[in-house]
C-alpha cells in the first residue's frame, strides 16, 4: 500500500477497534487497564469519573455471597455519580464469576455484577508486603489492591459498607489531586478516597504502605494516610482533606451504631398500607430550608446535608448489638425508621421502581 492508503487504513483499523471497544458487552473481564481510553475525561484537572469496588477471596473458587446491603452501595455508586467505568477488582477464578454472573450465588451477587459499566479485573491477591512481611488476612490484601488500582488508574474508591449519598463531581473537579476524609479522632479513614493517576498522595501512599507494613489493623492504611495528609495539605493543589461529616461522620462504637442503624418505632412506617406493586412515597431528599427548622443537636432525624459518603460500619461485625435491627433488608430501608434508611431510601426506592427488589425479600 502507498503511503496515504497505508495512513488510512491504519487510521481506519485504529477506529473500527475504539468503536468495537464500545460495543463490548456491558460485562468484560480484563487483566490490564487500558489508561488512555478510561482516564479522559472534559478536565485534564478532574478526578476521573471511575469507581473501584475490590473484593479479594481466600480462596479464587469460593463463590461470592453478596448481601442486599452490598448492592445498595454499587448501586447508590451508579446511581448518584454515572461513572464512565466501574471497576470490580477481584482474583475469583473463570469458574466463580460465571456463577456470580448466571444467578447460582445468589441475586444480589447477580445484579452486582450486572451493574452497567461494570469491568472485572482480574488480580492476583498480593501475599506480601515491600518490607517482606506477610500480609494477613483478605482486609489486607484489599488494602494494598484499593491503593494500587486508584494509584494506577485514578478514580473513586469505596468500601462496601459505604453508601454514597450524592454526586462526588464537585469534589472530583474541585481542583484538587487527591481528597481524603477524616473518621473518629482525627484520623484519615482509608476506606473512602479518590485521587488523579499517579498524584502524589496515592505514590507516597503505595510507597508508605510498603513500609509500614506490620500486620497491624489500620497501620499501613488509616495512619500512614493520616500522615501524608497532614504534610501534603501545605503542598498547594495535592490533597484536601475533608471534615468528618463528609465521609464518615459516625464510627463502629456501639452508641454511634444505634443512632445510625435504630429503628424507631414511634415512627410511622413508610410502608403503611403499602403492598407489593403499589407506588411508594415520593420523599425530597433534605433541603437546606427543610433542615434549618431542625434542632442541630437533633440525633432523629439526622441532617445528612454535608455528607458525600456514608460510612456505615456493620454493628454486628463489631459486636454491638441493636435492638429491633438485624440487618439490612429492603423493608427496613423502605420503612425509613432509621437515620440509615432515611439516608439510602432514594436509592431502595429507585431499585423498587425499576422492579429490581421486593419488599419482603432478604
Ligand atoms: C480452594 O477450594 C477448592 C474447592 O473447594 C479446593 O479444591 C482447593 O484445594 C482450595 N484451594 C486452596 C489453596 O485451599
Amino acid at each position: 500500500m502507498k503511503g496515504p492508503l497505508l495512513k488510512f487504513a491504519v487510521a481506519g483499523a485504529a477506529l473500527f477497534s475504539l468503536v468495537l471497544f464500545f460495543l463490548l458487552p456491558r460485562y468484560t473481564v480484563t487483566t490490564s487497564y487500558v489508561p488512555s481510553i478510561i482516564s479522559s475525561s472534559k478536565s485534564a484537572t478532574a478526578i476521573p469519573n471511575i469507581a473501584h469496588f475490590v473484593y479479594i477471596l481466600s480462596n479464587t473458587s469460593d463463590t461470592f455471597d453478596f448481601a442486599f446491603s452490598h448492592y445498595l452501595s454499587i448501586f447508590a455508586a451508579s446511581y448518584y455519580w454515572n461513572p464512565t467505568t466501574i471497576y470490580f477488582h477481584t482474583n475469583a477464578d473463570a469458574a466463580s464469576r460465571a456463577s456470580a454472573r448466571d444467578g447460582t450465588s445468589g441475586k444480589w451477587t447477580q445484579l452486582i455484577f450486572n451493574t452497567p459499566n461494570l469491568i472485572i479485573h482480574s488480580v492476583e491477591a498480593p501475599t506480601h508486603a515491600g518490607n517482606g512481611h506477610e500480609l494477613q488476612g483478605m482486609e489486607h490484601r484489599s488494602d494494598f489492591v484499593r491503593v494500587q488500582a486508584v494509584h494506577d488508574v485514578g478514580g473513586v474508591y469505596i468500601d462496601w459498607d459505604v453508601h454514597a449519598l450524592r454526586d462526588l463531581k464537585p469534589l472530583r473537579e474541585s481542583g484538587f489531586s487527591a481528597v481524603a476524609g477524616k473518621q473518629i479522632e482525627e484520623q484519615i479513614n482509608s476506606g473512602t478516597f479518590l485521587s488523579r493517576p499517579e498524584s502524589k498522595m496515592m505514590r507516597l501512599w503505595v510507597q508508605g504502605m510498603n513500609e509500614a507494613y506490620t500486620g497491624g489493623w489500620t497501620t499501613h492504611s488509616n495512619a500512614v494516610l493520616t500522615q501524608i495528609g497532614r504534610k501534603l495539605v501545605a503542598e498547594p493543589g495535592e490533597m484536601l482533606v475533608l471534615e468528618r461529616d463528609a465521609f464518615a461522620p459516625w464510627s463502629w462504637n456501639g452508641d454511634d451504631c444505634a443512632r445510625l442503624f435504630s429503628p424507631h418505632q414511634e415512627e410511622p412506617s413508610n410502608l403503611e398500607g403499602v403492598r407489593q406493586g403499589d407506588l411508594l412515597p415520593e420523599v425530597e431528599a433534605g433541603t437546606y430550608d427543610e433542615w434549618t427548622t431542625l434542632e442541630e443537636t437533633s440525633d432523629f432525624p439526622r441532617d445528612w446535608s454535608n455528607t458525600y459518603l456514608l460510612h456505615a460500619f456493620d454493628p454486628y461485625r463489631f459486636g454491638n448489638h441493636i435492638e429491633g435491627f438485624d440487618k439490612i433488608t429492603p423493608r427496613y430501608v423502605l420503612e425509613r425508621r432509621s437515620n440509615f434508611a432515611r439516608a439510602v431510601y432514594p436509592v431502595a426506592k429507585e431499585m423498587y421502581d425499576r422492579g429490581l427488589v421486593s419488599i419482603d425479600e432478604e
